[in-house]
């Protein structure tokens, strides 16, 4: 499985280069970049490790080298600036999504390829990959609210002092200011995290919200975000490797699940090597299930405001 990453001269892409290379899974990286440099830069890091991680070819290279990969993973773009909102930074990345989606394109790629958007805003910039690519809706995935179920999950379990890896919150809908908390399905080992004691409403609201405004306080201390996303990409470049029909909050082309459609934004989505295998319109609370309604709103009123509705 060989995966090329656009920008992974940058922090999320370099991130997500490592946490492939730990997982182990994937056995080609290439590393592209505007910022050649960079881009040799990291792959050389990355090879200096290989002794100890993996078996795997992690090299730079360009768009006709990466004709024959499986994953295009698009990270390359400006950042948003602390006081900017993901839906703010859409005009000055728009241009540029757009000149590497016809690189990809023009350099050739495979039928089966799949294009994994990481890039912000993720989920308008995600209908834009599906709208100029020739390729089916179910192989263009956008990490969506991944990287926010993440943040949920973990801070729920510090709060709680409960194992990270046992609790299990999602965010859905847009991966911005109107995400959706689902508390519906929160779990811990599978059990109902409703039964916690020390969860109550006020410390469910704290926690959603920290959620909710993690990626603008990471962008005030450190920049942005690079570990966190780059194991939440990793989850979902691992589900289209091993075709394990994960379910997952990403972000693809709504078919109608929870009435909404024509919109990019995160429901539960089971990916495997074909992309997006089905959205499961699992059961929601009233106020969930419009949230998620208002979310598609909110991005449907994006698009019309730059004209791609
Ligand atoms: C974040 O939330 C990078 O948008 C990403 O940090």
């Amino acid at each position: 499985m060989k995966v090329t990453i656009i920008g992974g001269g940058g922090r999320v892409g370099a991130c997500a280069a490592f946490a492939l290379q730990c997982g182990g899974i994937v056995s080609e990286i290439q590393i592209l970049d505007a910022n050649q440099d960079a881009a040799e830069g990291e792959a050389l890091d990355l090879l200096h490790g290989a002794a100890m991680c993996a078996d795997q070819r992690i090299y730079t290279g360009d768009y006709a080298r990466g004709k024959d990969s499986d994953i295009f993973v698009i990270t390359a773009g400006l950042r948003r600036k602390p006081d900017e909102s993901r839906l703010d930074l859409i005009n000055r990345n728009m241009a540029l999504f757009n000149q590497i989606l016809d690189s990809i394109a023009s350099a050739g790629m495979k039928r089966e390829a799949i294009v994994f958007v990481v890039s912000n805003p993720v989920d308008v910039l995600t209908q834009a990959a599906v709208r100029r690519l020739d390729l089916p809706w179910r192989q263009v995935i956008g990490l969506g609210t991944m990287l926010d179920t993440s943040r949920f999950s973990s801070m729920i379990a510090a709060a709680l002092q409960l194992a990270p890896a046992q609790v299990k919150a999602l965010m859905l809908g847009e991966h911005g200011d109107s995400m959706v908390p689902i508390w519906s399905s929160a779990s811990v080992n599978g059990l109902p995290l409703s039964g916690v004691k020390a969860l109550n409403p006020g410390l469910m609201m704290q926690l959603a919200e920290r959620a909710r405004t993690s990626g603008a306080e990471v962008i005030k201390k450190k920049g942005g975000a690079g570990w966190a996303v780059g194991v939440a990409m990793r989850e979902v470049i691992h589900a289209i490797a091993l075709n394990s029909r994960t379910l997952l909050p990403v972000s693809s082309l709504q078919q109608g699940a929870y009435g909404i459609r024509n919109v990019c934004l995160s429901v539960p989505t089971v990916i495997g090597r074909n992309g997006v295998l089905s959205h499961e319109e699992i059961e929601l609370w009233p106020k969930e299930k419009t949230g998620l309604q208002n979310s598609a709103r909110a991005l449907q009123d994006m698009l019309g405001k730059i004209g791609m509705n």
